[in-house]
């Protein structure tokens, strides 16, 4: 795909003007953008003044970036780092802001060679890193029911069953390559529907993207990290654009803004100092005129806290109920 200058498509930053609201950076603030991508948000933070740490997972990325840190030769620092470790790169004095844009990006997507994508032909690989178990390791080597549970828990497929069983008769013959290979599967297996609004094969590539990245996991200590790395009356602002993320954003609030007392495995009602207060509505999505233009943006959901001057509390994953995965064979090696 290419753009009218014939360049390639670029990502077009999500719910930018209600981000820039929530982040409010201005001179003398130090923003951590913990998914640099193209730089969208990046470069608006810095536009209004603010100093930058950006990171980004993506090789890719970081290298795409480098004509934007000469650019602002100072004031922005562009780091390969996973955003669960953002806490690493904070100062001692703390962070102003933190803003992440969960999910993959254009330029990851429109790279057939990254694999993302089942409309076009790429290695099955879904690595944002591009180091690791690759899309094809867990299709080619998991067990059956270890299958059947990444696409019910991670991808919400109601055909999980029979999607897996498909591809375990079909691997037998000849271990799946390409992307188009699992997208045709899926196809045959499960064909389109006239009201279906989405590709047969969506929820499980998008399973399998969530899985090898360990989105969520991933999303959950970058949280945490926050917590940490934040200044008192610091800000953090999240972006999703499925359930499952939201979610997880979602209990975090909850659970640090002091009312949600106790747990599911500690049901005693108690008080505890909210680390973070509400910024502004509980959720906001995007104008219908966004959504018009962008259609990513539909399904965009952004939450926003203040940080307070409570000390963090403990790491606990289990504040989420994450899809339990612990369990699954293993498949390196
Ligand atoms: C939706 S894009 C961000 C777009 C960006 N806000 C912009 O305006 O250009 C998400 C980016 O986050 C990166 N990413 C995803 N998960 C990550 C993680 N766990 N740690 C660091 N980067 C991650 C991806 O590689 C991708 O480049």
């Amino acid at each position: 795909m290419t753009d009218a200058d014939g360049g390639p498509v670029r990502h077009i930053p999500v719910l930018l003007k209600e981000v820039l609201e929530a982040l409010a950076p201005a001179p003398g603030k130090l923003i951590l953008d913990g998914t640099f991508g193209a730089g969208g948000y990046t470069s608006a933070i810095l536009a209004a003044g603010a100093d930058v740490i950006a990171l980004d997972r993506d090789p890719t990325a970081i290298a795409a970036g480098q004509a934007m840190v000469a650019t602002h030769s100072g004031h922005l620092t562009l780091v390969q780092s996973q955003f669960s470790q953002l806490a690493d790169q904070a100062p001692a004095g703390g962070l102003d802001g933190v803003v992440l844009d969960i999910g993959v990006s254009s330029m990851q997507l429109d790279e057939a060679e990254r694999g993302f994508s089942f409309s076009k032909t790429g290695p099955l690989d879904m690595r944002m890193s591009a180091s690791g178990v690759s899309a094809a390791d867990v299709v080619n080597r998991a067990k059956l029911a270890d299958l059947i549970r990444i696409f019910v828990l991670l991808g919400e497929e109601k055909q999980a069953p029979r999607i897996a069983h498909a591809i375990e008769k079909r691997r037998a013959e000849a271990p799946f390559v390409t992307t188009r290979d699992l997208a045709g599967l899926i196809e045959v297996v499960t064909p389109r529907k006239a009201k279906d609004k989405i590709h047969p094969a969506t929820r499980v590539f998008q399973a399998l993207r969530i899985f090898v990245n360990d989105e969520l996991g991933e999303l959950a200590q970058a949280l945490f990290a926050a917590e940490r790395a934040l200044k008192p009356g610091g800000r953090l602002v999240v972006v999703t654009f499925h359930s499952l993320e939201d979610r997880i954003v979602k209990k975090f609030f909850s659970d640090r803004s002091g009312r949600a007392a106790g747990s599911r495995h500690m049901p005693m009602v108690q008080e505890r100092a909210a680390t973070f207060d509400a910024i502004g509505k509980a959720v906001i999505s995007a104008s219908d005129a966004e959504a018009e233009i962008n259609p990513r943006a539909r399904s965009a959901k952004l939450r926003a806290g203040l940080r307070t001057s409570a000390p963090a509390e403990a790491a606990d994953l289990s504040i989420f109920d994450l899809p339990n995965l612990a369990s699954l064979g293993k498949l390196g090696g």
